[in-house]
């Protein structure tokens, strides 16, 4: 593993947004799936990210039922604004039952993006993405709204996540966006290969989220982990029966490439995200400091060729091996 890599910064859309190359996800400190977060971990993790040359910071409307990850971030960065860039998103929030609702009303996009900054306790965010779109709303309405809170200077610049490409055109025809916010990792990599030709034609950063596979991809959980009856990761295929078995093989192949290169198998992931076409971050959850000072070792890994080969070869016979 070479360490020459010293560009760990990334520059979104044609825009003077500079960002590190890994950002740090708040939603874990939202409390709604993570067992076991405190404040106290949460305020230690934002530190732990500043002093690991974390700039970026992710969150939401909808991290928290009632704004904690917004609440914590405000928290940890007073006094810091000038030194973060700060995205939020807007268009999803959870109801009085606690079930998730898309929303993307124009007034409801504004309302929620005022409380973001309400919450957060700053007059504009650097990044304000539409979260996800609402199906009883057109994307070109929900648009215009992100396009309304970045001329209020609400944010500096838009951004719109978990679209297929035919939404993503739609959108940005009407608000061009500087970054768009889909799923990828090793295993999951669709949505970003429908998006990355119009992105790299746009110059539109790729901000990726689920790069650890909500942690599966960390490495740290092994084939014997015993899951907390209250981890909501349980409701995922990925962590039950035979797809968790096969994930386990895939990885101790990751595992063996790791020890070979003197890294950990999170910082192969993320290295290894961060070297693909076109894409610009890798969001990394984390629960714990420790974890973010690991993944953040990452932006300074350069990965050689054949660590590439190896792993297309693991990711091909992976796919192989669910096809049936
Ligand atoms: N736009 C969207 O719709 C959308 C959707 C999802 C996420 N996001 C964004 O993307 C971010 C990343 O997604 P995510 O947080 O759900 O999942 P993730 O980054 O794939 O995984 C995070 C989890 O992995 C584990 N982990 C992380 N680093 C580790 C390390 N070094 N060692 C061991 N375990 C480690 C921790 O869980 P344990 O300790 O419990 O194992 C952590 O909570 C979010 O926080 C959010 O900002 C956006």
């Amino acid at each position: 593993m070479s360490m020459d890599r010293t560009e760990t910064f990334s520059i979104l859309g044609n825009e003077a947004l500079r960002v590190s190359s890994v950002g740090l996800g708040c939603w874990p400190m939202a409390g709604i799936t993570s067992v076991g977060v405190t404040d106290e971990h949460s305020l230690a993790t934002i530190q732990a990210a500043l002093d690991a040359g974390i700039n970026f910071f992710d969150t939401a409307y909808a991290y928290g039922y009632e704004g904690q990850s917004d609440r914590i971030l405000s928290h940890a960065l007073r006094g810091r604004r000038d030194r973060v860039v700060l995205a939020s998103k807007v268009g999803m929030f959870w109801d009085a039952n606690k079930q998730r609702v898309y929303d993307g009303r124009p007034e409801t996009l504004l309302k929620h993006a005022q409380e973001v900054l309400r919450r957060l306790d700053v007059e504009y965010v650097d990044l304000m993405y539409l979260h996800a779109v609402d199906p009883l709303v057109t994307i070109e309405k929900s648009a215009e709204a992100i396009a309304e809170i970045v001329r209020r200077g609400w944010a500096r610049w838009a951004g719109v996540s978990n679209v297929d490409l035919d939404q993503a055109r739609r959108f940005h025809t009407v608000c061009p966006v500087i970054a768009m916010q889909p799923p990828f990792n090793m295993l999951q990599q669709q949505s970003v290969s429908a998006l990355r030709d119009f992105c790299r034609e746009h110059t539109i950063g790729l901000v990726c989220y689920w790069v650890l596979m909500k942690g599966l991809l960390a490495g740290h959980l092994n084939r014997d982990h015993q899951f907390d009856p209250r981890d909501r990761r349980l409701s995922y295929e990925i962590f039950r029966g035979e797809l968790w078995k096969r994930n386990q093989d895939f990885l101790d192949h990751l595992r063996a490439i790791a020890q070979r290169n003197d890294c950990t198998v999170s910082q192969l992931v993320v290295a290894w995200t961060l070297q693909q076409p076109v894409i610009t971050v890798a969001l990394c959850g984390a629960k714990r400091p420790e974890q973010i000072v690991e993944t953040a070792a990452a932006m300074h890994l350069k990965l050689a060729p054949e660590i590439f080969q190896e792993i297309d070869q693991r990711i091909s016979e992976y796919h192989k091996g669910t096809e049936t």
